[in-house]
């Protein structure tokens, strides 16, 4: 995700705007940039990759005195990731950087184009720039002309902007990305989160939607829809590590709590009122596919199987899910009409990468799904699809399932839509509840307390069996690792109708059986697998937004009215009971024994 630094003072500017951006680097990034305007001259230095690239870059180059200045690391989003489409973004005298997506940017590109605007890069952002110095032509004030520019912005922005027409300000405006000001004294510094101002700035005031204005030397002026407001500085922590945790206990608990917003930048300009668009694949991708194959391992394989399930029914085209490590050696049967896709967070995985390689190599047509554009699996595969989960550190994966999923699904529907397989009202229905899911996957302060006191029952046992049907199979087998990975203990995933062939028989009350019981599937089908559990003494926790008599514990759930708000509020609920067992039982959360986060290695 890009990051963003700003600073206005007589501080050495270019080294604030590097090490800030260098603290931003766990967002994820695929080039950066700077621009400063000091006095009249106006600099600026982009480069792509890594940050030591834009240091190389700028090693000759000093900022004397005050100055406004601004720094980016983009995460390629709208065009590859070259220096042309690196922010900052200029226009004929103004600079800005953006976080975020314009969803209305072909529109005002458009419109802009028309009246002779030359735009050199793909990026949304550049619309931005441009439209200010249009603005500003007829505007009475720098201000109102930004002011008046972002009023025409629809998405998500967190922007600011540099202009030679007003070279001691910068403008800044906040809407559904993060972003925060940090003061000390006259100095004023902008960054997407708090770890690039700490020991910079000492207090701190964290923008809300709708928020934008501008900073000077010694002034500092906030509006929102309504006019200028008053607002409360807090002090700020001087803790780096605690800050990257952002107070969290563990990057796992954060990445958890996280989900709801990093589920809003996967389906940010994919999901739209009454249609899907996937603007990362051509027009005739899905000419002469007729099945898929999804390969992947781990918690990427989970989010796989998941899809089948999906992908069978809204898209109506036959899918196979492989572990990759055995996809490998099993001489599959490969034909052109598959559409081969890959699933991983870190686009590097040895097993997955090297399945990849087979399918083109036997012709096929490639797709990936990856947490990590630039990675081997991305730069290998035809076409991928971003799932924009930001960096994940804890090495038990918790956001890159939930946003690969929600890929999936809209890939599913995108399919269908394309294949014309899928009928208005259903995809209508689809997108409703996709709108709905930042909400199912809210962390409350009441569900993390109850899974704290109920995880107290649950450190020892012979084992533990999550089970499910239909998608809540995938999520059990998801659930059941989370559980082992970080609490050592065993754990498994299982089909609910399949435990009486077999599992059944280790059922007494040191088993501890996960249920999975949504009311909009299979719900009394599931009941009855629950109850023959049940019936053998085995302790039952029950995952439901129904009572359930027979459960020795019940969490009671709140969506469901479609399946998929079902599953991805399950799954907050599995990741925090094992986060909360792991706690207890006095392991490292985030990093397991015996277990890497990236898989390099076959
Ligand atoms: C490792 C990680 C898992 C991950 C798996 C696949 O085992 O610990 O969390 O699911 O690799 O990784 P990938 O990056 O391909 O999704």
């Amino acid at each position: 995700m890009c990051g963003i630094v700003g600073y206005l003072g007589k501080n050495e500017k270019k080294e604030i705007l590097l090490d800030g951006l260098q603290e931003l680097e766990y967002r994820g990034y695929d080039s950066a940039g700077i621009a400063v305007i000091e006095g009249k001259n106006l600099n600026q230095f982009k480069a792509i990759g890594k940050l030591e690239n834009l240091r190389e870059k700028t090693k000759n180059y000093q900022t004397k005195g005050f100055g406004i200045s601004i720094g980016h690391t983009r995460w390629a989003t709208h065009g590859k990731p070259t220096e042309l489409n690196a922010h900052p973004h200029l226009g004929d005298y103004s600079y800005v950087v953006h976080n975020g997506i314009i969803e209305n940017y072909q529109a005002l590109k458009a419109e802009l184009q028309a009246e002779g605007v030359k735009f050199l890069s793909q990026t949304d952002t550049e619309t931005i720039v441009h439209l200010f110095e249009k603005e500003n032509k007829t505007s009475k004030s720098v201000f109102q002309a930004f002011k008046n520019t972002i009023e025409r912005l629809d998405g998500a922005y967190a922007t600011l902007l540099i202009t030679q027409a007003d070279t001691d300000t910068i403008y800044f405006a906040k809407h559904g990305s993060p972003m925060l000001v940090g003061f000390n004294g006259d100095d004023v510094y902008f960054a997407s989160s708090d770890t690039p101002i700490i020991g910079k700035a000492t207090e701190v005031y964290y923008l809300e939607d709708g928020e934008y204005g501008y900073a000077k030397e010694g002034v500092f002026k906030l509006f929102d829809a309504n006019g200028e407001k008053t607002f409360k500085k807090q002090a700020l922590t001087a803790d780096k590590v605690l800050a990257q945790k952002d107070g969290y206990r563990f990057f796992m608990e954060k990445e958890i709590y996280e989900q709801s917003r990093v589920i809003s930048e996967t389906m940010m300009g994919r999901v739209l009122d009454d249609t899907i668009a996937l603007d990362e694949l051509g027009s005739d991708f899905f000419e002469g596919i007729n099945s898929v194959k999804i390969c992947a391992c781990g918690t990427s394989y989970h989010s796989a199987l998941t899809a089948a399930y999906l992908l069978e029914r809204l898209a109506k085209v036959r899918c196979d899910i492989e572990i990759a490590s055995e996809f490998r050696y099993k001489d599959p049967l490969l034909t052109p009409d598959t559409l081969f896709i890959t699933i991983s967070q870190s686009g590097e995985t040895a097993d997955t990468l090297e399945a990849l390689k087979m399918a083109k190599r036997a012709g096929l047509k490639s797709l990936s799904i990856c947490n990590v554009d630039n990675s081997s699996i991305v730069r290998e595969s035809d076409a991928a699809i971003l799932t924009r989960a930001g960096i994940e550190k804890g090495v038990a994966s918790t956001k890159a399932f939930a946003t690969q999923t929600m890929v999936l699904w809209i890939l599913a529907l995108y399919i269908g839509q394309e294949k014309k397989t899928i009928s208005k009202d259903v995809l209508k229905t689809e997108i409703d509840a996709m709108l709905h899911t930042p909400k199912a996957l809210v962390v409350t302060d009441t569900l993390h307390e109850k899974l704290h006191r109920l995880s107290k029952r649950y450190l020892h046992g012979h084992g533990f069996f999550f089970i499910g049907r239909d998608i809540f199979f995938p999520l059990a087998l998801e659930g059941a690792l989370k559980l082992k990975e970080i609490s050592y203990m065993h754990a498994e995933g299982y089909p609910a109708g399949e435990m009486k062939h077999g599992p059944i028989a280790l059922a007494d009350s040191e088993l501890f059986t996960i249920a999975l019981m949504p009311k909009s599937m299979h719900y009394d089908k599931m009941k009855s697998n629950v109850e023959e559990l049940s019936a053998r003494d085995a302790t039952i926790c029950a995952i439901s937004p129904l009572p359930f008599e027979l459960a020795d514990d019940f969490i009671q759930t709140k969506y469901d009215s479609h399946p998929m708000l079902e599953f991805f509020e399950m799954m907050v609920v599995t990741q925090l009971l094992a986060l909360e067992i792991s706690v207890r039982l006095g392991n490292d959360v985030d990093m397991p024994r015996n277990l890497a986060k990236s898989v390099t290695v076959e």
